[in-house]
């Protein structure tokens, strides 16, 4: 019977099969705790647990008083824990025209270098508009399934996952012994239909799109919810693996079909940009006719050695692109512009729209960027829509493109009222009052209030609890807001470290959170576990939570990564002396240089991170913040047998096997640094035919020099 999918169980089947579940799993639960001599894995016993948990799903009737699921001090299975993915789940570079995706092919091929052209495969599969998730399987047995997450961590959503059964709890004898099947959960357009035609049957809220649907129905806590949903499954792309049943991607879709896995039928192979695009151009054409939703054509490079030869970037492959469908449109009126004040004071000018239906979703705000965006000018001073301004009451065109904030692309000025008047950008901070300014060459105004502007202390408290950075549920816009602006003592929250002094200030007070409205008991509790699960966190969120600007998730992680602890990083940074600006031959002192020679951290980063330190203020709120939160040391992932890492590495003369990108982001695959200068730094010089000065240099300075030969054969490669 354990062979029976879940869902093609019929009810005594189920029956007997959840009789016998209660019997095995209290037996191996004995052996485990009392006789600590367990017959068989934990893999097998989540395996069986999680079975357990999917049947109860599709037959809440059957939960029997004794079941598994049930008894006190079972590890919750199916709650949203965090999986922290094997590999990161990536996501992929957009191509929006033609030229787009010949620049793309151009790139691959520049690249590898030396592959004559129209010889590398590409496969062109439709880019497939839901959830992506990770499913694990260990000894051919599904143990977990994760949303993509902030593509380090996800939610595990295991017990919903084995409710959908297009994806096989049990892989064929002889798969690898851990497996993990990536692709994209998602619900076909004549089931949303149905399902939205029934919820508005019974007078409840209808769904927006496919999409949201889809993530609704996964993130349901009770995965019975989620076994009613009809939600469906393409695999795609692959995380750990303990061996590699193919050597391309086509391959690998092919692997993914015979074990059990639907894969889409439009996926192809080709050689040329041209038939990429004409492959591109035929999924447009049968889009409509399609039960899900696309979004465009992703395009892969189909050798998986030279996906390897190639890898990433800091969030992308450089092997594989996203074809992207034009945006749709639809138009409107402007009935209003409001003014958004940002975590660093940017003034943002959103448009209140007349609600309209775009693609599907109804849309009722869009972004109109900034003040010159308004006045028809773009960030050079060049015209926009021919220099046709934006006014309140104008009919304007708005486009929506997936997930991304929908924006005003035009105005119909034949349509213009007589009395629009051209739209005023305000010069003082519609929230403080302070003076807002434009700096020089600068597209954005900005308030000037700093700490004295609330809008901005609200946006920094959100910036410092979003998902990927402290990522703290259950504090949303509202509740920041509400805690921002509490009077009691008790209650307030105006700055980081407040957050993790509530519960205590909570306990002596009379004023109880949980006595307000749209609190309650419960989802306190909840806000409390949430809030101390996060007393320790990753050293790169911590760094991306404080907002310092320029500091976004990418350079936190390079920061990170650079000085592994937050104590490092602390002295290194006020120890930091900038050049004098306007002075050429400061180059600052030690720690400056340091701090820039970190990837990415050019000075104008640099300078950001030392002013945020100079601020007396938010050394205290720092100082607060370090006493209820510990920052924990960031483990560098390399190729941890690697002998070049830490090293730098120069690249000097012309290299006949690798281009000079491929060869500098080899370095940095191995945990080494390639610099473009030879410097009493450099470790190690690797040098082709042709090398002039940096050679002689390297002589000079008694710097080991090696061949590319030497190169491929000291990293162990080819
Ligand atoms: S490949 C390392 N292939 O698009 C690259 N992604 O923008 C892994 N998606 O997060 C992704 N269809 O959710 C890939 N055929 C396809 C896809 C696909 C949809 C989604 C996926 C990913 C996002 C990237």
């Amino acid at each position: 019977m354990r062979d029976i999918a879940v869902d093609q169980l019929t009810f005594l089947q189920a029956k007997e099969e959840l009789t016998a579940l209660a019997a095995e799993l209290a037996y191996h639960d004995e052996r485990y705790h009392r006789e600590d001599s367990p017959e068989i894995s934990d893999a097998e016993y989540d395996a069986l647990k999680l079975r357990n948990i999917a049947i109860e799903a599709r037959f809440p009737e059957l939960i029997r008083s004794d079941s598994p699921s049930r008894k006190v001090g079972a590890s919750p299975l199916a709650g949203f824990g965090q999986v922290t993915h094997a590999r990161p789940m990536l996501s992929l570079d957009n191509a929006f025209i033609d030229m787009d995706v010949q620049d793309f092919v151009g790139s691959v091929y520049r690249f590898l270098g030396q592959l004559p052209n129209g010889s590398i495969a590409f496969t062109a599969e439709p880019k497939i508009d839901g959830l992506s998730m990770s499913i694990r399987y260990e000894n051919g047995i599904l143990v977990s399934a994760a949303t993509r997450g902030d593509g380090t961590t996800g939610e595990n959503v295991t017990a919903n996952i084995l409710t959908i059964n297009e994806i096989p709890e049990r892989l064929p004898e002889g798969v690898p012994s851990v497996v993990e099947v990536r692709g994209e959960v998602y619900m076909a357009k004549s089931d949303f239909l149905q399902l939205n035609e029934q919820m508005a049957l019974e007078g409840k809220q209808t769904y927006v799109n496919p999409r949201n649907t889809a993530a609704g129905s996964l993130r349901q806590l009770d995965a019975k919810v989620t076994a009613t949903r009809k939600l469906k499954f393409f695999a795609y792309s692959w995380g750990e693996m303990s061996g590699m049943p193919a050597d391309t991607q086509h391959g690998m879709i092919e692997v993914f079909k015979n074990w059990g896995f639907p894969v889409n039928p439009l996926t192809a192979r080709f050689f040329t940009a041209d038939e990429l695009i004409a492959h591109y151009h035929m999924i447009g054409i049968e889009r409509p006719t399609l039960d899900y939703d696309i979004d465009g054509v992703v395009y892969k490079v189909d050798r998986l050695d030279l996906q390897t030869r190639l890898g990433f970037r800091s969030r992308s492959p450089r092997w594989a692109i996203a074809h992207k469908f034009p945006a749709e449109q639809a138009t409107t009126i402007l009935r209003d512009i409001d003014i958004q004040v940002g975590r660093t004071g940017a003034l943002t000018p959103v448009a209140r729209l007349e609600p309209i239906t775009v693609g599907g979703v109804v849309v009722t705000n869009a972004t109109l960027h900034n003040e010159d965006y308004i006045k028809g000018l773009g960030l050079k001073g060049e015209l926009l829509r021919e220099g046709r301004d934006i006014r309140i009451g104008d009919t304007v065109i708005i486009q929506r493109a997936g997930d991304v904030i929908p924006q005003i692309v035009d105005v119909l000025i034949e349509k213009r009222p007589s009395d629009a008047t051209a739209y005023q950008f305000p010069d003082h901070c519609p929230v403080c009052g302070s003076h807002a300014v434009r700096e020089e060459g600068e597209a954005v105004r900005r308030c000037t209030g700093g700490l004295i502007c609330s809008a901005q202390a609200v946006e920094r408290i959100r910036h410092f609890v979003s998902r990927n950075a402290f990522d703290i549920e259950g504090l949303g816009e509202k509740q920041v807001e509400f805690f921002f602006n509490a009077e009691d003592d008790a209650l307030s929250i105006r700055t980081p470290a407040d957050i993790f002094t509530l519960e205590e200030r909570q306990k002596h007070s009379l004023t109880k959170l949980e006595n307000i409205e749209g609190f309650g008991k419960t989802s306190v509790n909840k806000l409390y576990k949430a809030i101390n699960a996060r007393r320790e966190i990753a050293l790169s969120r911590f760094l991306y939570g404080l907002g310092i600007r320029h500091v976004g998730e990418v350079n936190a992680k390079r920061l990170a990564r650079a000085y592994a602890t937050y104590s490092k990083f602390e002295e290194a940074i006020l120890n930091t002396i900038a050049p004098l600006s306007g002075d050429r031959t400061d180059k600052g002192n030690e720690a400056w240089q340091e701090l820039t020679s970190v990837e990415g951290i050019g000075s104008i980063v640099a300078l950001a991170i030392v002013e945020f330190y100079q601020e007396e203020h938010n050394r205290e709120v720092l100082a607060m913040l370090l006493a209820q939160v510990t920052p924990l040391e960031e483990k560098i992932e390399t190729a941890s047998d690697s002998p070049v890492i830490g090293q730098t590495i120069v690249f000097t003369g012309s290299l006949e096997k690798m281009s000079r990108d491929e060869a500098k982001a080899m370095a940095e695959r191995f945990g080494a640094k390639s610099s473009g200068s030879v410097s009493k730094k450099t470790n190690l010089v690797v040098a082709g035919p042709g090398a002039g000065s940096k050679l002689s240099k390297a002589q000079e300075l008694g710097i080991k020099i090696i061949t590319e030969d030497e190169w491929f054969e000291l990293i162990g490669e080819k």
